[in-house]
């Protein structure tokens, strides 16, 4: 198959997140984070891992750079360690942790590539976790603090900002699922996390706009959800869906207010008490970008609570049960790909939101099952057809008319995959986590040519 044109100013990255890349969890005075204590606990990450050590990257940061120079990326999207900076979450300046910053940002400059800069990518600070996390309107305006620290120190050289990185996990695979840090199990209180993290989007916003910051955004991760008949039933479950996953954060975010079907989605715990006068305003804030992340689509029926009492449900409890998709490949997270659903989620996107901003696919990429040869190389065509597949489909949305101005492959090297720990692979390059030795994967060098190509139309 042949690849994919994309606008010549359409421009191209790689990204990765702090607690899945840097280890050094104990080094550079940085205080403990939700992960660090989640992985701790015995039976939350597959196998006990943990991003003690993960990547190497806060030694080995240069090599990563380098890496990144050799692809001929335009940007780099990383995140900042809260607790690197503020290591319970306010308070003192930990210098140590914004000079690895600093010196990350003039590296990657240095490189000739741009830095995009995610703030949260789910590392709260345990401390604040202590005092009620993101359930407690506080860690709000902690987190603008946090926001306004980084970008005074950062902001004269890094132009892209990223608020959050999907606010739906923190919100509710932390508190309502609960597969991830703190690891819980909630009700109403998931539902103030959500609005605790869209207010900390909203203040932080204020912030980085007073430090001068040229463009400000936020990553959301909105599914594709369909349904698997075209009962009425199923449709409303889709709608309950739709809310929990994508209108609970672009509803406010971008038309300034509340999904009106919480009631049916959350009957009895979606009553607003954690909500206050002119929350809205903030969290409506304009932006200059809206970031996705897409990897597949998600097939839904509508199916019993779980729970039976209104009252007694997790906020992930909305009466609906995914169905596998069939006849389609899979890859080793079990993610049917489907890469057509890409064009309809960025068409759909721009359809119910006329006012939506530019967009940018902050994430978008596949764990493969990698088998390096002898000499530790691997040859990925799985991930290389689905890099095509979905690029091929971002064209189509951007021919039909959706403005989107740049791309992230998820992700620069293996990582540290949450609770699934390191033996899912997502890197364009291979991390041995024995020797921490890099391999540039087929796959690196595929995006590589076509990056090459794909500067030599502009
Ligand atoms: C979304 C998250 O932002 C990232 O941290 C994660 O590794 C990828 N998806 C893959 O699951």
């Amino acid at each position: 198959m042949t690849d994919p044109i994309l606008p010549p100013g359409l421009l191209f990255g790689t990204a990765t997140a702090a607690y899945q890349v840097e280890g050094a969890a104990t080094e550079g005075g940085r205080g403990p984070s939700i992960w660090d204590t989640y992985s701790r606990t015995p039976g939350r990450v597959a196998r006990g891992e943990s991003g003690d050590v993960a990547c190497d990257h806060y030694h080995r940061y240069a090599e990563d750079v380098a890496l990144m120079a050799d692809l001929g990326v335009d940007l780099y999207r990383f995140s900042v360690s809260w607790p690197r900076v503020l290591p319970t979450g306010s308070g003192p300046v930990n210098a140590e942790g914004l000079a690895f910053y600093d010196r990350l940002v003039d590296t990657v400059l240095e490189a000739g590539v741009e830095p995009a800069l995610t703030l949260y990518h789910w590392d709260l600070p345990q401390a604040l976790e202590d005092e009620g996390g993101w359930r407690v309107r506080d860690t709000a305006y902690r987190f603008a603090e946090y926001a306004r620290v980084v970008a005074d120190r950062l902001g004269d050289r890094v132009h892209r900002w990223i608020t959050l990185n999907e606010p739906f996990c923190s919100a509710f695979v932390g508190h309502a699922v609960g597969r991830h840090a703190p690891g819980t199990r909630e009700g109403r209180p998931a539902l103030a996390a959500a609005h605790h993290l869209l207010l900390a989007h909203g203040l932080a916003v204020g912030e980085l706009r007073a430090a001068g910051a040229a463009q400000v955004g936020i990553t959301l991760n909105p599914d594709h959800l369909l349904p698997a008949t075209d009962s009425e039933a199923d449709r409303a479950a889709v709608e309950r869906a739709r809310t929990l996953h994508n209108r609970t954060w672009l509803d406010p975010i971008l038309t300034g207010a509340y999904p009106d079907n919480e009631q049916e989605t959350w009957p009895g715990l979606a009553d607003g008490s954690y909500r206050m006068e002119g929350d809205l305003d903030t969290i409506a804030r304009p932006l200059d970008f809206v970031g996705i992340n897409y990897y597949r689509p998600i097939m839904l029926r509508d199916a019993p609570h779980t729970e039976p009492d209104p009252a007694l449900r997790t906020a992930a409890d909305i009466g609906t049960e995914q169905v596998p998709f069939e006849g389609v490949r899979h890859t080793t997270m079990g993610w049917p790909v489907v890469p057509h659903t890409f064009t309809d989620l960025l068409v759909d996107l721009k359809n119910r939101y006329p006012g939506l901003p530019p967009l940018l696919i902050t994430e978008n990429g596949s764990a493969e099952d990698d088998r390096p040869d002898a000499d530790g190389r691997v040859h990925d065509a799985d991930r290389v057809d689905y890099l095509r597949d979905h690029l091929t489909a971002l064209a189509a949305a951007i021919e039909a008319g959706v403005d989107v101005r740049g791309y992230f492959v998820w992700s620069l090297l293996d990582n540290f995959e949450w609770a699934y720990g390191y033996d899912r692979r997502f890197g364009l390059v291979r991390v041995d986590y024995e020797t921490l030795e890099r391999h540039p994967k087929d796959s690196f060098r595929w995006y590589r040519d076509f990056l090459r190509d794909h500067r030599a139309r502009r």
